[in-house]
């Protein structure tokens, strides 16, 4: 079964074909580049360019298939959370497209399908297993009891880890997406020339907060002329991740845990994989991450979450489908 997905919930125009939930025929992405000189995503920008370019991807991704547009099977797509606007160009090319072919169309919690990028790349993981999610959006811990069920154990209360990343590359100039170039950057520094504190929120040890670390490395930077950019880097990514360490080795210290999936576009950071490889090795633990292609935003997850939602839950009708719309925020449990 081919099931067509679209993903246009922030700065990524993407389209791909996933047969039967697992196998990639394409995953076509096309990152709206423009937003790096704003130094973050503009959302009315986002939509326009999600409306330029969503055809051209969904040529491309068709063409690359050798596939047509009556061999697809199912149309799913990001209903969110998102930008709603940019959210609104996905959701309503896909209901067009549905409907025009006469397929089911299966709307998809974006968060759920980050973490789908790893079942969609490891045919054997299974739940039960626990999760965090984590991109410029959402800082999100859940445990994972079974396919399409999960229990919040904790969320960040302000930024999530991806803004908070974004924010620091921001304020010391760096330039956006802010992730891979700290990432890059931290290679090179000292992570323990500087002490930033990253805070536990008072009544919830597993709930996050990253607004108070950003802050942090803002009054360094306010406070000192000269520093070495990639030592604060450094510094700054050790709390950063540090902080999501902390909580991961809790709750298996307490729990009886044998797996964690990590997903979402902070999950690519290769000083947050080596942490967490470090951890589950100590604690006898299954670690997994999406290779870095699927980390970031695409189409495959959606595609691929959409398949085992159509196997379970059957075609939604029509005219309950023509009435769906976008949701700027959704949670999964
Ligand atoms: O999952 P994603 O593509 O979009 C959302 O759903 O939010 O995540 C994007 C976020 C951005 O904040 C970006 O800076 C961060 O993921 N990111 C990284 C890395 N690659 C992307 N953060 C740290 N290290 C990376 N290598
Ligand atoms: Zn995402």
């Amino acid at each position: 079964m081919y099931i067509l997905g679209i993903e246009t919930s922030c700065d990524e125009t993407s389209v791909s074909i996933v047969e039967d939930g697992k196998k990639i025929i394409v995953n076509e992405i096309y990152t709206q580049k423009i937003h790096e000189k704003f130094g973050g995503v503009v959302p009315e920008v986002a939509s326009r360019n999600h409306i330029i370019k969503l055809f051209e991807v969904l040529e491309a991704a068709l063409s690359e298939s050798q596939l047509k547009l009556s061999d697809i099977d199912a149309v799913a797509v990001t209903q969110g959370p998102g930008l709603l606007g940019a959210l609104l160009v996905g959701l309503n090319a896909a209901k067009s497209l549905a409907y025009a072919l006469d397929i089911p169309l299966i709307p998809v919690n974006h968060i759920e399908a980050h973490l789908f990028a790893n079942i969609l790349t490891y045919p054997d993981l299974k739940p039960p297993f626990l999760g965090i999610i984590l991109s410029g959006g959402h800082t999100t811990m859940v445990n994972v009891s079974d396919f399409h069920e999960y229990k919040l154990i904790g969320e960040t209360r302000d930024d999530a880890i991806g803004e908070s990343f974004d924010k620091v590359a921001k304020l010391l100039g760096l330039g956006y997406p802010g992730g891979p170039i700290i990432d890059k950057l931290a290679k090179k520094g000292d992570e323990n020339k500087y002490e930033f504190p990253i805070p536990v929120p008072g009544d919830s040890f597993y709930d996050f907060s990253f607004s108070g670390l950003k802050s942090a490395v803002r009054r360094f930077v306010d406070d000192n002329n000269q520093f070495n950019v990639e030592d604060v880097a450094a510094s700054f990514q050790k709390a950063a991740v540090e902080a999501i360490i902390l909580r991961l080795k809790r709750y298996i210290e307490e729990n009886k845990i044998n797996t964690v999936v990590a997903a979402g576009g902070v999950a690519a950071n290769s000083y947050l994989r080596s942490k967490m490889k470090n951890l589950a090795e100590k604690f006898n633990v299954n670690y997994y991450f999406p290779p870095l292609k699927l980390c970031t935003d695409n189409a495959a997850m959606i595609a691929s979450l959409g398949y085992y939602l159509l196997k379970k839950n059957g075609p939604l009708p029509k005219e309950k489908f023509l009435k769906l719309n976008a949701k700027a925020r959704m949670d999964i449990y």
